[in-house]
Formats: structure tokens, sequence, C-alpha cells
């Protein structure tokens, strides 16, 4: 049995968490594979709605097991106050997490170093989520961190002290102040005092050696499904570097994030929207910053599921589609939030750029250097609720004639079509 896969192919926040949920009851395992808690996975269900940042979204399933694996980075409290909130929702406080011991660990001073590092870059800030994504990954490549299996060693305490000394010492160097910078409006001392207090709690939870954990379950059958987050636009080696997340989020991260062979990889599920957007700095080809950027933004209420801030929004743009679906090799499309684009009376897609005197489907080496304009082909809306429209079975023909023109655009089958935030706003084609 083969371990799938779901990913974001564009900037992140393509709904990964609803897909994930809806597609749970066809698994026993859900797994993140790498990212942390600049994640927001949106889950809505029976009028509720959840946010999961660390915890995969398969949660809320008692019988589905599911995994942080080894690729992830913890930050205790975050991770904590998560799943305190999941007990309203029916996630049995964790009773099936399973967490790697080989993740690592985000301290507050990586949080600190996030802040001083974004505050010194100035105006070409990546526009950081500030929960210390960068200096954790920093630290694990840099032979550095700790991870959840060092809480339990005797000599923890004096690792994290010493640790933390050389975060304090390099963040002088940043010439930042951080008596004045809050995290998640905690003094650093308050917070680094619930840090300590919530890295013994972790300790107590379900931890697992997961690469062993996972083959098991590969081995006893079981179906397993690994969660991306971010977006491969925004993979450290594939995105618009700099401007990026600091893991893999593209396929390679599912084989390094859990332990798992490249053979044991089954379908490949990219999920995109309709449209395009993109929160914090970078080039963003088709970015809008008329009334119709302004119209994406409200009908698909786009601010950030963890920072709250306005996401930029723009046209579909199909070589940054295509270059996602040839880097993880995807077998199928799932696509979302086009009842965003209902009322639009023609919709845009960008299926070339313009650079210079060029005509290229290709990303460039650079595309911060580079003005790339892109050349767009116009379909007709189609002007229907397409939420009432899927609950009656019908979709109109543009929509159809949209579908149809992704697929043969990229070659690839969009097997799914959300229409609405709601687990039960699914259409199976
Ligand atoms: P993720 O990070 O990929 O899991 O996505 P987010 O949760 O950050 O952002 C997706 C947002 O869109 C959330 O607020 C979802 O509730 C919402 N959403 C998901 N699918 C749909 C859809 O088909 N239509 C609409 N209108 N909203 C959706
Ligand atoms: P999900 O899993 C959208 C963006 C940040 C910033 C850049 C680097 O919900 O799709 P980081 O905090 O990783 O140092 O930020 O990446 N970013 C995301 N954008 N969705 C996410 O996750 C993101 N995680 C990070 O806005 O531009
Ligand atoms: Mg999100």
């Amino acid at each position: 049995m083969s371990v799938d896969v779901l990913l974001g192919l564009q900037w992140g926040d393509e709904g990964k968490g609803k897909i994930v949920d809806v597609l749970t009851p066809s698994y026993d395992v859900v797994a993140r594979f790498q990212g942390g808690p600049n994640a927001g996975h949106t889950i809505e269900f029976d009028g509720k709605k959840f946010v999961l940042h660390t915890i995969p979204s398969g949660i809320f399933n008692p019988n589905t097991i599911n995994i942080i694996g080894n690729g992830v980075i913890i930050d205790p409290v975050i991770l904590h106050r998560e799943l305190h909130r999941l007990s309203e929702g029916s996630a049995q406080s964790g009773k099936n997490l399973y967490i790697s011991r080989k993740a690592h660990l985000i301290l507050p001073t990586h949080r600190l170093l996030d802040a001083a590092s974004e505050h010194a870059k100035g105006a070409s800030k990546i526009g950081s989520t500030l929960k210390g994504i960068g200096p954790t990954y920093t630290d694990k490549t840099g032979r550095n961190g700790l991870r959840v299996g060092d809480i339990a060693a005797p000599n923890f305490k004096k690792r994290y002290s010493e640790l933390r000394n050389r975060h304090l010492q390099l963040i002088q160097l940043f010439q930042f102040d951080p008596s004045g910078h809050l995290i998640d409006g905690l003094s650093f001392e308050a917070y680094e005092t619930q840090w300590l207090e919530k890295a013994e709690w972790l300790n107590t939870m379900q931890l697992v050696d997961s690469e062993y954990f996972i083959n098991d379950l590969i081995r006893q059958g079981k179906r397993i499904l690994a969660e991306g987050a971010q977006g491969s636009l925004l993979d450290i080696d594939f995105g618009s570097y700099p401007f990026v997340t600091s893991s893999n989020t593209t396929i390679a991260g599912v084989c390094s994030g859990l332990g798992i062979a490249p053979r044991q990889i089954g379908k490949v599920i990219g999920i995109f929207k309709a449209y395009c957007t993109r929160v914090g700095s970078g080039p963003f080809a088709t970015e809008l910053f008329d009334e119709t950027g302004e119209m994406l933004r409200k009908n698909g209420n786009e601010f950030g599921s963890t920072t709250g801030r306005p996401r930029r929004c723009g046209w579909l743009d199909i070589p940054a589609l295509n270059y996602s679906i040839m880097i993880n090799g995807v077998s199928e499309l799932v696509m979302m939030k086009a009842d965003v684009i209902d009322e639009l009376d023609m919709i845009q897609v960008a299926t070339a750029y313009r650079a210079g005197q060029e005509i290229i489907q290709q990303i460039p080496f650079d595309p911060n250097a580079q003005e790339l304009i892109p050349v767009y082909e116009t379909l007709p809306g189609w002007k229907t609720d397409v939420r009432k429209a899927a609950q009656q079975g019908k979709l109109p023909a543009e929509f159809e004639a949209f579908v149809h023109f992704v697929e043969k655009k990229t070659g690839v089958p969009i097997r799914l079509v959300s229409t609405g935030p709601d687990r039960s706003q699914i259409w199976k084609r």
C-alpha cells in the first residue's frame, strides 16, 4: 500500500486543510511532513471552524492516526494551545496524535531572531509569519538545533540555555531590542516561562520514532495521506527565493520529512485556487491592484489564517501551476474556491509571460529581478451560484469549459472541485 500526498501548488492557503479533512475517511493515517505553525489550515463543519497550525487535518476523525513527522518544527506553546482548542471539536485531546522525536523545537529566541532578521531587512523583508521558522531550520541544518526527543535528556535545560544565550548574542548583532517585542502578546520572559512548561508537557505526549512507526503502518497495509503545508511556490529550492519559507514544501519533503522511500509514493494530489493569492513579499506576476482584486479578497475572505494579514490576490497563473505540477509529479488536481469568482463576466487566466521582447512559459532564474507581464486568455464567466448548482448536480456550461481549459493547459485531470468552506461543499467529478 502506498502513501498518497496532498500538497499546495501555489503560495499556500489553497484549502489543503479542508481537502485533507474531506479525504480523511478514505485514509487510516494523516501525516504532516514539513513546516510548522506558519501554516494555518482551516476546517469547517457543523457550523464550527477550526484552524490547525501544527496538527494534521485528519485529527477530527477519531479512527485516523495523525503523525507530526520529523520534518515538522514545533513550538510547544502553540501546539498545546491548538490541541486545547480542538477538544471543543471532538478531537479527543490528542489520543490519535503521534509526534516524531526527531522533529525540531522552535525556541522563544528563534522567534526573536525571526523578528530581528525581518527588522534588519527593512523594506526587503520576507513577510515572515514570525513563528521562528527560518531560524529554527537554520539551526537544524547548522547542526545546533534541539529536538522533541531531547526534552527527556537530563541535560536538556543546560542545552536549552546554551542555545538560547547564543541566540541572544546574535540578536545584539542585529541591533534589535527584544525588550519591547511581544511574542503572541507576551514579553519574552513570560513566553519563555510558558515555553519551558509546555516543553515538559510535550514530553508527556505520544512521542514516536516516526520513521519506524510510519514504515510499520505501510507494512500493515494502512492507507496513508501526507499533508503538505505552505505551497510549492514557497519551496526553499524551487520558490521565488529568497521570498520563500525554509523547508521543502514539494514532493521531496515527503521522503525526508517522514522517512519513507520514493517508491512508496502513490497519488500526488495537487491543490490550487481558481485564482491566486500570496501573503508576504515576493513576485506575483498576475497580481491585481484593481476592484477585481478587491472583490477576490472580499468574496474569498482572503485574510491570513495565521496572521490575519490581507492576502494579495490575482488571476490564475498557468505557467506557475505547470511548474509546480512538474516538480511534484502531480497525478490529479483539486480546484478550490470556484464560488469566489461566480459573479465575474469574464475570467482571465495567464498562459504565458512577456519578458522584454520574448514570450516565455518558464519561470526565469530570478523572477524578482525581471518584470514578467502576463499574457492572458479570457474565458466567459458563469454568473451562477455554483454552490447551489453543484448541490443540484448540474454545473453551468461556462464552468465546465473553465475546468476543461485548465485540464487542457496542465494535462492533469481535476478530480474534485470545492465550492465553499464547509466539508460538505465539494463536487466529485
Ligand atoms: P490551507 O492553508 O491551504 O489549509 O488554506 P487556509 O485554511 O489558509 O485558507 C483557505 C480558506 O478558504 C479558508 O478560510 C477555508 O475555509 C476557505 N475555503 C476552502 N475551500 C473553499 C471554497 O471552495 N470556497 C470558499 N469560498 N472558501 C473556501
Ligand atoms: P499554509 O500551510 C501562506 C509565507 C509567509 C512569507 C513566507 C515566509 O497555511 O498554506 P515563514 O513564516 O515561513 O518564514 O514565511 O511564506 N507563508 C505562508 N503563506 N500560507 C502558508 O501556510 C504560509 N506559511 C508561510 O507569508 O511570505
Ligand atoms: Mg493557510
